[in-house]
């Protein structure tokens, strides 16, 4: 963890970006994995920061660690292994929590406390119960806790953009006087539009002490659908940091997304004169990646990563683009990272040219998980004659050892008949040597599957979301099986990949069976250590 003090502007060592240079600040596993749907793993998140990291994100926002073990270990985890990004854990204005990020960033190299505290008047009133002078005197004293580990703090002034603006900037004041390197000024509720942006930025610019010694960040929601013309709004009026997302995944309607912002301070140079330090070509397989992990995709005509994004329909378009290409494309699909021509892999293909093309497509896998990747992909050849980029995503994600053990599929028929219900039998064999076999009957086979490996188990699970999706095309495509099951009150998540979509469910149940036996016995075992029965 950083400890030294300097300014934000200086502390990164980039005197020439303060002026030019716009400081990507990521929040996907944060503010993005909050929203219902989006719910990561700790592996799951690992992956993607690694991802991030790549990307070329400057600060990544890990988790809220005071919220869960789970958020916490996420967090350290991420803290250990990221290289050279900044990474950043969130925490209310509150001891246990500040305390709580600071040792959940203990290992990182980089690091980043960013604390939050209504400023608005209703927030004030119906959240907090707290005057004015509460919340000021809050504030400062959180700001110096946290920079007593930490040299990097940013304070959010939660509702900003429905704060008076003269006690948003007495705030700011005193927060740059506590400490704070980053001031942000979130648009928590998606309200504002982008000239009251750039009117807020502009005042607090004027009228906060000492400006220049801190770096200003928009942050903006898009339950107007605005997000990101806020964002871009607040840059050209000085913000230097944006916060936002892969996809624009976030609370409700989501937060400003990152490929957008990116590309359009890209793609605009000339009219922001601004940089980021974005490795645009790896936007493509960022927003891919994002997608797998959640089993959650994109609209097809999403900005910068949807599927038509760079589709030409109309004749008199392609007339024009054959002619020449910049009649209608503003960006080439390259400068984004989707690749013009797709390699084609099959049972030939070799190890080296696997692991290449998973590495295009975001994946980076250590030589332990590409044995077993490889090995998939050579079962998996056997069976199709043209492995294309989906296939390879499916069985990189597959590489989740959580969605191995103890449990394992041995046997499995389905039947099923029109206007009747389905049966299924499932053999399995549990890695203490026992197997056993389950025959059940349900509303169809997926029912039916997961009736049986419910009975099998012994694990009781409530099923609260079911996703099926082709993730390749032609009569061999790969099903990708996504499941959310309720389980001892929380709710587990399991996914698979297959050609055969009740095989594919029938992993993704076992897999949540695994997680919950897991850390059934993870539990048990801490229990006993903590008696003194274990080591
Ligand atoms: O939207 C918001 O206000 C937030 C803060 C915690 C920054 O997410
Ligand atoms: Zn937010």
């Amino acid at each position: 963890m950083t400890t030294e003090t300097a300014p934000a502007n200086e502390s990164n060592g980039d005197s020439e970006s303060a002026e030019d240079r716009v400081r990507i600040f990521d929040t996907t596993l944060r503010d993005g994995e909050q929203a219902p749907g989006f719910s990561m793993d700790r592996r799951t998140k690992l992956c993607m920061a690694q991802a991030l990291e790549t990307l070329g994100v400057d600060i990544l926002e890990a988790g809220f660690p005071q919220a869960s073990p789970d958020d916490f270990a996420a967090v350290e985890e991420i803290a250990r292994t990221l290289h050279h990004t900044t990474v950043c854990a969130l925490a209310r204005c509150q001891t246990g929590d500040i305390d709580t990020a600071a040792r959940a960033l203990e290992r990182a190299r980089q690091s980043r406390i960013h604390l939050f505290l209504s400023t608005s008047p209703l927030h004030r009133e119906h959240k907090l119960g707290m005057s004015k002078q509460q919340v000021l005197e809050t504030a400062v004293a959180s700001i110096e806790r946290a920079r007593k580990y930490c040299a990097d703090v940013e304070f959010s002034a939660e509702d900003a953009l429905r704060t008076e603006p003269d006690f948003l900037a007495e705030v700011f004041s005193a927060a740059i006087a506590a400490g704070a390197t980053t001031l942000n000024a979130p648009d928590t509720v998606g309200y504002t539009t982008p000239a009251e942006m750039v009117e807020l930025f502009t005042y607090l610019r004027r009228h906060v002490r000492d400006a220049h010694k801190a770096v200003f960040s928009a942050h903006c929601h898009d339950d107007l659908g605005m997000a990101v013309a806020n964002s871009l709004a607040a840059v050209s009026a000085g913000a230097r940091q944006v916060e936002c997302t892969i996809n624009g995944i976030g609370e409700r309607a989501g937060n400003a997304a990152l490929e957008e912002i990116v590309m359009a301070l890209k793609v605009r140079a000339p009219h922001f004169g601004l940089s980021t330090g974005i490795d645009t070509r790896k936007l493509y397989p960022t927003s891919r990646l994002l997608t797998q992990l959640t089993g959650q995709a994109v609209p097809r005509n999403k900005a910068v990563v949807g599927e038509n994004a760079f589709a030409h329909e109309s004749g008199i378009h392609q007339h024009g683009m054959l002619k020449h290409r910049s009649t209608y494309e503003i960006m080439r699909p390259q400068d984004v990272g989707i690749a013009e021509t797709t390699l084609v892999l099959g049972k030939h293909s070799g190890r080296h040219a696997l692991r290449q093309r998973l590495e295009a497509l975001g994946h980076h896998v250590d030589d332990h998980a590409m044995d077993g990747i490889f090995k998939r992909f050579k079962a998996l050849a056997d069976r199709k004659r043209e492995i294309r980029d989906e296939d390879l995503e499916a069985l990189a994600i597959g590489q989740d050892p959580d969605a191995t053990g103890p449990w394992h599929l041995t046997q499995l028929n389905t039947s099923s008949h029109l206007g009747s219900s389905a049966s299924a039998t499932v053999k399995l064999s549990h890695e203490d040597g026992h197997e056993v076999g389950e025959a059940a009957i349900g509303d169809g086979p997926v029912d039916a599957v997961l009736r049986a490996i419910e009975r099998a188990t012994g694990t009781d699970m409530e099923l609260t979301g079911f996703q099926v999706r082709a993730i390749s095309e032609g009569g061999d495509a790969q099903g990708h099986a996504q499941l959310t099951a309720r389980h001892a009150q929380r709710d587990w998540n399991g996914s698979s990949v297959s050609t055969d979509i009740i095989e594919a469910t029938a992993h993704a149940a076992l897999a949540i069976v695994n997680r919950i036996e897991r850390q059934g016995e993870h539990h048990a075992a801490q229990a006993m250590k903590s008696q003194g029965v274990a080591p």
